[in-house]
């Protein structure tokens, strides 16, 4: 059995020892008689509860709930008052105690209280493990060791605690915005509930209402006559992931606004709301910005659904991680297709972290795939990856700082300037696709001045 730890801060010697005596049988006991002397052993070593006296000399009872708070918010505190302090309660309440107990203290009440409050500390650690079990059956591996993609990863752990924030994962084709949205999904408190995907770009745009919320009976001709839920109500307690929602009607985005903003919608058809509680994950390729500014996207969605944004970097910017998932992707090919391939040559790895990779992880996962199934192995060679030519693919491998010297007869540096600008204004709106916003995005530049610089270089 767990023993727990229990903290008594009270003025008191009486109180102290009256507790002490009652609870030490069963709970590991301290305590202390001001504030000042208790906050030091539990900055450094939090027990599972701290009974608080609020009238303490010194540092007050709130004061310390406070601190308690800010240094370790899972310790569960709870207030012991006098009757007529029952205000200060209400605020101790409001600043996260768990409960209360009024002196003078009758120890079987006291028992009661510490034993409902410590329940809730058994039921944390079980839900705790329930998790850790389901990402492991579920969580599918997602392989990244580059600064860029921990980092992401630290912030995508941290947002998906919040059961119902809309999060918006913005990021290339094929640099695993799906999975990340599963990952948010199986680490947030939602994670025993569905995790319904839409592709909205699949679904024909007159069936796009219907799929999404539902329709009642006979709502359009063909309709079954029982009605049927739509994905919003599959996703109920889980989450609803919209997967190219650049893709959605206007009339689909006009309703889906709503249901973010009011937690409510109608089915097709029907005059009765329904309410439902589900996390709006959305992803995308495309440059919504440009959407928006054709019309094509409403701005007040995209802010609504961008509560949280969430930018995938694309695989030519975290290099780091292309030879770990290529072994990732080695070792799951190798044993689907029963290979003994055992490692990848150094050749090999040197042109995969050259070569420019359009289609990002996709890419790279289906490269593998090909090279696994039609190589012999044991090692994966440079013929087996069909890569042929590194430079022609565009990327082109630099010296260490990438400049050349300055020769004795000296550089025209405005036209370097010049030109380097031009090249780097093309080459971005060729990575773009001529969309100039995204264009400007990947120069850090603002629109304006992207354009500005644009025509002044003559660039059609
Ligand atoms: N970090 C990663 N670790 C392991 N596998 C990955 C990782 N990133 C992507 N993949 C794999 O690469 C493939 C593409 O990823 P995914 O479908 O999530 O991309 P996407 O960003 O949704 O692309 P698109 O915009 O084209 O829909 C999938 O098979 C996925 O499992
Ligand atoms: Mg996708």
């Amino acid at each position: 059995m767990i023993s727990y730890s229990i903290y008594v801060i009270d003025d008191e010697d009486t109180i102290r020892e009256g507790i002490t005596m009652a609870l030490e049988a069963d709970y590991k006991i301290k305590t202390f008689s001001t504030a000042e002397k208790a906050i030091g052993t539990i900055e450094e070593n939090p027990p599972d509860l701290i009974l608080l006296d609020i009238g303490l000399p010194g540092m007050s009872g709130i004061e310390a709930l406070r601190k308690i708070r800010n240094l370790h918010p899972d310790v569960l505190v709870i207030m012991v008052t006098a009757y007529e302090d029952i205000g200060t309660v209400i605020s101790a309440m409001k600043l996260g105690a768990c409960d209360y107990i009024v002196k003078p203290i009758h120890m079987e009440g006291l028992e009661v209280t510490i034993r409902n409050a410590l329940e809730r500390i058994r039921l944390r650690k079980e839900v705790q493990i329930l998790q850790e079990k389901y990402l492991k059956e579920n969580l599918p591996c997602f392989i990244g060791e580059s600064n860029e993609i921990q980092d992401m990863m630290g912030f995508v752990g941290m947002v998906a605690k919040s059961p119902d924030t809309p999060i918006l994962i913005l990021g290339e084709t094929g640099t695993g915005k799906e999975l990340i949205a599963s990952a948010i999904h199986y680490r947030s408190p939602n994670f025993q509930g569905p995790f319904i995907t839409v592709n909205c770009a699949a679904i024909p745009k007159d069936l796009i209402e219907s799929e999404l919320f539902g329709y009642g009976k006979g709502a359009f001709s063909g309709a079954s006559t029982l009605g049927k839920k739509g994905l919003i109500e599959e996703a109920a307690h889980g989450t609803l992931f919209l997967d190219e929602v650049g893709d959605l009607s206007l009339e689909a985005q006009a309703k889906l606004l709503r249901f973010l903003e009011a937690g409510e919608f109608y089915r097709v058809g029907e005059t009765k709301k329904i309410h439902i509680q589900t996390r709006v994950i959305s992803a995308t390729n495309k440059n919504l910005d440009g959407l928006i500014e054709k019309g094509q996207f409403r701005k007040d969605l995209y802010f609504r659904l961008g509560v949280i944004k969430v930018q995938v970097p694309s695989l030519n910017d975290r290099r780091d991680d292309i030879i770990p998932l290529a072994k990732h992707f080695l070792m799951e090919f190798n044993k689907k297709f029963g290979k003994n391939f055992t490692a990848i040559s150094p050749q090999a790895e040197g042109t995969l972290v050259a070569y420019k990779w359009i289609g990002n992880v996709r890419e790279l996962k289906n490269l593998i795939e090909r090279a696994v199934l039609t190589g012999k192995g044991p090692d994966l060679t440079v013929k087996d990856l069909g890569i042929e030519d590194v430079s022609k693919n565009g990327m082109s491998i630099s010296r260490e700082d990438g400049f050349s010297p300055i020769p004795p007869t000296g550089i025209n540096l405005p036209s370097i300037q010049e030109s380097l600008e031009k090249f780097y204004i093309q080459e971005a709106l060729r990575i773009a696709g001529g969309n100039e916003s995204k264009a400007a995005m990947l120069l850090n530049l603002n629109h304006h001045t992207f354009r500005y610089r644009k025509r002044k270089l003559q660039i059609e």
